[in-house]
Formats: structure tokens, sequence, C-alpha cells
């Protein structure tokens, strides 16, 4: 008989002679008489065997994810016993009979379970985990998220087309995963940290629409939305400008989405850099926060606290946040929120709080009576809410404000129900690197700077702004792109700023300056990070739950153990020597 889907069965198969094959989920013993469900990819179903039944010997040994064979003859559940719950909840089998597949031992992930294990547990037995309903669900998205990719990119023109894993490195950034070439003692190939310049020379080479589902590998510290190799949906054009990329990623965004039920209005929202800095101290804003900073420099003059002077005397900011509510809380909650923004230099969350007998808190008595009204006002305060004020230098004062408009959101629950997509253009050029002691690329060095701020590239490096622009989803970064450099002495006057000399520049990257001498078209694109738009879209707390074999925080592979060691003879044919491993620390 042919193997059918347990997920299927509804009532109109009432009365039919069926076979599932699958893995016993759950067994309950009801007085003598068992039920246990059959799991596979479609879905569970009931089956019932009565003590007199010749399965009775068979089905009493079955144990949580053995896979059986089970035929039986479906039939309507008794009123009272359906189960709304289960697409197949109105209908069971009955007169089964039983075949033992496959027995397993206990496992330590059980699929049927609501008590998820420790994710040391999960990811060990990464292929149990994977069983789980949430699992198979949110694999099952990615799938589609990534056929609706290929299907949109495919009708609008795009080729996919691979380019290296075995390459020299791309300087995006971060470190290089390096893999040594046993022909070519002492020599490495890097594992690409994007497709970056090969999709740019596949533009000279004229293509003009390529797309590729990529795998990219950085060394950089893990977090929940970071692993060490990610997929890219990597995307470049030929003969646009930033609205066309801007519109195609817009659409293809629509499109995606949509494969989660989300429907999503065209054009999404802009903001600049420089706004995005100053309405909500982060270049990737959470729009469903309904907080933005306020700038208070009118009130610079009245302010009777010394730190408000010398900052403003040292060309700072004055700028201040509302905190919904935040009258409530104590001024060990505000001591508590000061260790988030000490990274900006600053040793306490200066406030004031509205409560019912005027104003409070650490500022209160540096606000004079007479400017008391209008600050309110400025900051939005109504009676029980506080507000935070801080003076300083304007980017890590807004960085500082951006960082407890997220603190405040979470303690407070502002966050708005739905999303919010919204672009960031105009990034800086450059950035001021202190570990590098030089300005270094904020985007990577390929970028094009924005046509009317190219003559001051020599004079004020830091002040250009650049043809870049990321996506932002719910305040996640997860699209980035820019128009390209594509002439020869734009792209050599880059690298000199950033500090490559001319033989530097010629050793890395020649190949794409001459590229550059041959007919480059004008071009531009955008990566999604992939992995990260699907844990969003299924509302995931972490990457990892939408990777089938994911590594932990410190880079490890639980399942397999990578990484580990290699033999000697390995080493050998590599030309590798490992100097001996550090004592840990105690
Ligand atoms: P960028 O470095 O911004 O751009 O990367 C594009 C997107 O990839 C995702 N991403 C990651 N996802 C998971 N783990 C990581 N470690 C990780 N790092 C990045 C982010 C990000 O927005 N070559 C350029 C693209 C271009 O200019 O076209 C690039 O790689 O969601």
């Amino acid at each position: 008989m042919k193997r059918e889907s347990a997920g299927s069965l509804r009532p109109a198969d009432a009365g039919r002679r069926v076979r599932l094959v699958g893995w016993i989920h759950r067994v309950r013993d009801h007085g003598g008489v068992l039920f246990f469900d059959l799991r596979d990819r479609s879905g569970i179903c009931q089956a019932v065997v009565s003590p007199s039944d010749a399965a009775a010997g068979i089905a009493g040994k079955l144990r949580a994810e053995w896979i059986v064979a089970v035929e039986g003859t479906v039939r309507l559940r008794q009123e009272g016993a359906r189960n709304p719950k289960l697409p197949t909840g109105d209908v069971e089998l009955g007169d089964v009979a039983l075949e033992v597949v496959s027995e397993s031992d206990a496992p330590p992930v059980l699929p049927s379970s609501t008590d998820v294990p420790d994710e040391a547990v999960r990811l060990r037995y990464r292929f149990l985990d994977l069983r789980r309903e949430e699992m198979q669900r949110n694999l099952t998205l990615r799938h589609r998220v990534l056929q609706a990719t290929r299907r949109y990119l495919d009708a609008g023109g795009f080729l996919e087309l691979e380019t290296p894993m075995l390459t020299r490195s791309t300087p995006e950034g971060s470190r290089d995963f390096l893999v040594p070439s046993r022909l070519q003692p002492g020599a490495f190939y890097a594992l690409p940290q994007s497709p970056q310049l090969f999709k740019q020379l596949l533009m000279v080479s004229g293509f003009e629409r390529y797309f590729q589902v990529v795998r990219c590998f950085r060394d950089e510290d893990l977090r929940a939305d970071r692993q060490p190799e990610f997929t890219q949906i990597d995307i470049e054009m030929s003969f646009v400008d930033q609205e066309d990329v801007l519109s195609l990623a817009e659409g293809l965004t629509r499109a995606l989405v949509a494969e989660a039920g989300w429907e999503l209005a065209l054009p999404l929202q802009r903001l600049t850099y420089a706004e995005a800095m100053a309405r909500y101290g982060s270049d990737k804003p959470d729009l469903r926060v309904p907080l933005e900073i306020v700038d208070l420099s009118a009130f610079a003059a009245s302010l009777d606290a010394p730190f408000v002077q010398s900052a403003l005397a040292g060309g700072g900011v004055l700028r201040g946040l509302r905190a919904p509510g935040g009258a409530s809380l104590s001024r060990k909650q505000w001591d508590e929120l000061s260790g988030q923004i000490e990274r900006f230099g600053l040793r306490s969350v200066p406030y004031i709080a509205l409560a019912e007998d005027g104003l409070r808190g650490s500022l209160a008595k540096a606000v004079p009576p007479a400017s008391q009204e209008a600050l309110c006002q400025a900051l939005g305060l109504e009676q029980g809410d506080a507000a935070t004020i801080i003076a300083g230098p304007e980017e890590p004062t807004s960085l500082a404000l951006g960082v407890l408009r997220l603190a405040f959101a979470d303690r407070f629950s502002l966050r708005a129900p739905g999303h919010r997509f919204v672009w960031v253009t105009d990034f800086p050029l450059m950035e001021w690197s202190d570990e590098e002691g030089r300005a270094v690329s904020r985007h990577h060095p390929f970028t094009h700077p924005s046509p009317e701020d190219v003559d001051r590239l020599e004079a004020e490096p830091l002040a250009v702004r650049a043809q870049a622009y990321d996506l932002v989803l719910d305040g996640n970064e997860i699209a980035g792109g820019s128009i390209r450099i594509h002439e020869r002495p734009l792209q050599e006057r880059i690298f000199r700023l950033l500090g490559l000399s001319a033989q530097e520049a010629q050793e890395k990257f020649g190949f794409l300056l001459d590229a550059f001498r041959f007919g480059a078209p004008p071009h531009g694109g955008i990566a999604f990070g992939f992995d990260r738009l699907v844990m969003l879209l299924c509302g995931a707390p972490s990457i990892r739950d939408v990777i089938a074999f994911p590594k932990t925080a410190k880079g490890t592979d639980l399942l397999t153990g990578a990484p580990a060691d290699v033999s000697q003879v390995q080493l050998d044919e590599l030309h590798l020597g490992v100097k001996a491993a550090k004592e840990p620390e105690r």
C-alpha cells in the first residue's frame, strides 16, 4: 500500500484503509486502550489500539520516537474526543496493523514536550531538536523565502551566478577565516566575507543584473543575530542609481515578507543617517518605540549644572528623552540604567521626574522655576513621566540616548505591535578608528561618495557622505549596500585616503583597478542578511533558530565538535606548525 501523509487525513477520508509511516510522537494508556500520535513532516494523526486487537502486543512496546508503519481504517472520533487544535483532530485510525521500522533510545530532546531543554543539549542533539514543530516551521519558512527570492529575482532578469569560496581576503572590517594552501607552502586562501569584488567584476563583465544566495564567513565576536558563517542574498546591478537599487530591494522585500503573511505598503519610510542619529540615537532605529530624542539647546543658558555648561563650551549638544511613566523609577533603578551607558563616558543618567508635588530627580535643582514649564513641555512630560537630559559631544550623547530609548521601551513595554521597516541613507563614507589611528571605511572602500561631497574628500574626509544605505526592520539591520565607485582615479584616491600606498593598492586590488580600465559601467547593489531576515519573520529570539546546524556564541559546533585538532600528517602536508596553546587563565 502507498504511504500517505499523517497530517492530511480529514472526516471525508472516513472508511478508507490507509498506510502511514512515521515517528511515535506520544503514547497514552487509557485503561489498557493505547492512543498514540504518529508524526511525519505533514503533521500528526492519532491511532487507537484496544487490548483485544492483534496489534496490542507490539503497541505495548512502542516508545517515543520509534518509527512505525501503521495500516488502519480512518474513522470519526467520538463527540467529546475531538481535538480542534489538530487539523486531523476529528479523525483517528482504528483496526490497525503495526510494524516497527526503527527503534529509538530515550531521546534527550523530546519533540512532543513543551519543556525545551538547554540550548547546549539542543545543539548537541540538533538532529532531534530539528524534529520539534517550531524548528520544522522555521526551516520550512526559510525554504519558502529562499524560493520566493529566486522566483522574484529570476523574473526581474537577474542571473544567479556563483563566486569562489577560496579567494583572497576582501577587507570588509572583520577578520578572515584562512585556508592554508598545500600546493603553495606558506600561502593562504581566505573564505569570503562577502562576494563584493566578484560581483563588481561581474558588472564589468556585462551581466548587468546578478544575484547569489551565498555563504559568507566572518571571524567576529558572535551575538544572537550573528554567526561566523551566514547567508546573504547578494545583488548587483549596472547602469543604476540609488533609487533603482532601493526600489528593487523594496519589491523583493515585499515578496519575501509575504511568505510570512506580512503585508508591506511601499515605498518604505526613509531617514538619513544624521536624522536617525539625532532623533533615535541609532543608525538602526526601532521605530516601533514611540520615543524621540529632543534637542534642548534652547535651555542651555538657563540650566544651572556645571556639566551642561562645560559640555556646551566644548561644542557639545544638550538633548533629552522622555521616559513615559518614568517617575516611578527609583534612584537605584536610574543608577542601573547608567551602567548601560558608561561606555559613552557618562557616569550617571541625569534625570528629572514630574511628580504630583513638582519636579524631582538628580537634575531637578538645576532647573530654575521659570524654565520648568517650558522644559517639561519641550520634553512632552506629563505627570508621572520622567526624562533624562544629557550634555556632551554629539555622537556619544546621541548613542547614549539611543541606548536609553531602548531600555525605556523594554522597561515600560513601549513597543507598538506590528513591524516597522525603514531605510537609513547618506551614511558617512569614513569614520575614525582609534585602533588603527586613521580614517577607515564605514561600509567598504568601494562605496561611492555622495557626488556633492567628492570635492571635500581630502579636506574633510570624515564629513563626506556616502551613497550607502541600510534597510532596518524593528531595530535590526537586515540589508546593506551602496552605489560603487567605477572610476579608477576616484578609487585610487579613496585607497590613498585610507592609508594605502599606490603599491599596496596595486598589490591588493590591482585586479579591480585593472578592470576599471576596460569600460566599467556605473553600478551598485545590496546584500540582505538572509538568516537575520528569516529570524525576524519567524519571530525567533536567535539567528540560531533558523539555521539547521549553527555554531554557539563561541563559534563551536556542539554536534560535530568543530573546530577540532587535526593530525600531524595533515599539518605537515599544509606546511603548518601550531604554537603551544596558551594556558587557560585562572
Ligand atoms: P554587510 O556587511 O552590511 O554588507 O552585510 C549585509 C548583511 O548581512 C548581514 N550580516 C550578518 N548576518 C549574520 N551574521 C553575521 N555575522 C553577519 N554580518 C552581516 C546583515 C547585513 O545587513 N558586501 C556588502 C553588501 C553590499 O555592499 O552590497 C556587505 O556584505 O543583515
